[in-house]
């Protein structure tokens, strides 16, 4: 089991201090002097997020293969650099066995806030899927959200149900291209949902003109997914060198490039990063300190990448 809570939280002070002095060339001097590593509220509960989270879908797909030390280690370097949020789904119980295995070695699961997904159809199928996430994460899904809007009419009212029984903190759904945001929006409007999950970045923007504002108007949770664009973005911005302006909004590398576009939208609530490299999780954390661009650079952003 992992140490108690208050042990745990100055033994993570002093790691997320470690952390930064390895993320070094990545943070800015701020980050040093702030104490916290930076969060943001859920709206309907005023619960605390970090700002910056974990997507599992590519460690997790590897790990039949490799095991699941790096698995592991990856979530302790969240939790080591002030993260919690891991997004992740079930698959099949093969899968979702050694899944839980390594989210419950030396008691992790506890401290991290599990976002889970059904993906399936018909109530039973989604009911079933639920049960086994359940089981074999080893924890009560902090958030659970309805993947890519699919089988909705059905699984919505299972998610409703579920949570009535304690067996999910937080209820939402997902989409990831902008062709469902329409849907979403639809969604929100009707459901109120505690969180949605949509794509945006400096390359995908659509979320900014309909799902963001939406959820600011109506109290709702976003995670981000998509920062990179599965990994497109870096193709992008490979060989070309980072404007010097990025300096001032304390941006040191293409990956921070596009998280701090993101995280100066005021309803992002958390980004997803999903990465298999603990280094690379480090440096996408350290963008969560120092400052942000504002409207007009944002511009300036959307503009340098016309031409990329
Ligand atoms: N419908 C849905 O519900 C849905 C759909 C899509 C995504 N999602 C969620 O969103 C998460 C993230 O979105 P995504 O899948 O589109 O992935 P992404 O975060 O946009 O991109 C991942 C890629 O970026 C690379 N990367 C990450 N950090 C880096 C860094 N600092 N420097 C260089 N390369 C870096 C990773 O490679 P390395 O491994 O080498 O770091 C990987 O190839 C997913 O894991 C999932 O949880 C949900």
């Amino acid at each position: 089991m992992r140490k108690g809570r208050s042990t745990l939280l100055s033994r993570r002070n002093f790691l997320i201090r470690a952390a930064a002095c390895t993320a070094a060339p990545f943070l800015p001097a701020t980050a040093f002097a702030q104490s916290a590593y930076p969060m943001r509220p859920i709206p309907k509960t005023g619960e605390q997020l970090p700002v910056v989270g974990l997507g599992s879908t590519k460690a997790v797909l590897q790990l039949p293969e490799r095991g699941t030390a790096n698995f592991q280690l990856l979530l302790r370097t969240l939790l080591d650099g002030g993260g919690t949020v891991v997004d992740t789904w079930s698959r099949d119980a093969a899968l979702d066995k050694l899944t839980g295995e390594a989210l419950q070695a030396d008691g992790l699961v506890n401290d991290l806030f599990l976002a889970t997904k059904v993906d399936a159809v018909g109530a039973e199928a989604g009911r079933e899927l639920l049960a086994r996430t359940r089981r074999l994460f080893g924890k009560t899904s902090d958030l659970i959200q309805v993947i890519s809007l699919r089988d909705l009419k059905t699984q919505w009212p299972v998610l409703k149900e579920w949570q009535q029984a304690g067996k999910a903190r937080y209820i939402g759904a997902t989409v990831s291209s902008d062709h469902q945001h329409e849907a979403m929006m639809d969604f929100m409007r009707g459901e109120r949902p505690d969180f949605t999950q949509v794509n945006y970045s400096v390359m995908e923007t659509d979320a900014e003109s309909g799902v963001l504002p939406l959820a600011a108007d109506l109290g709702i949770a976003v995670l981000v997914n998509r920062p990179f664009m599965n990994g497109g973005y870096f193709s992008r911005v490979r060989g070309v060198a980072l404007p010097e302006w990025a300096a001032e909004f304390d941006c040191h590398s293409w990956a921070q490039f596009s998280l701090k576009y993101i995280l100066a939208h005021p309803a992002v609530t958390c980004v997803l990063t999903e990465t298999t490299n603990p280094k690379h999780l480090r440096e996408n954390l350290g963008t969560a300190y120092g400052r942000f661009p504002d409207a007009k650079t944002k511009r300036r952003m959307r503009e340098e990448m016309q031409f990329i």
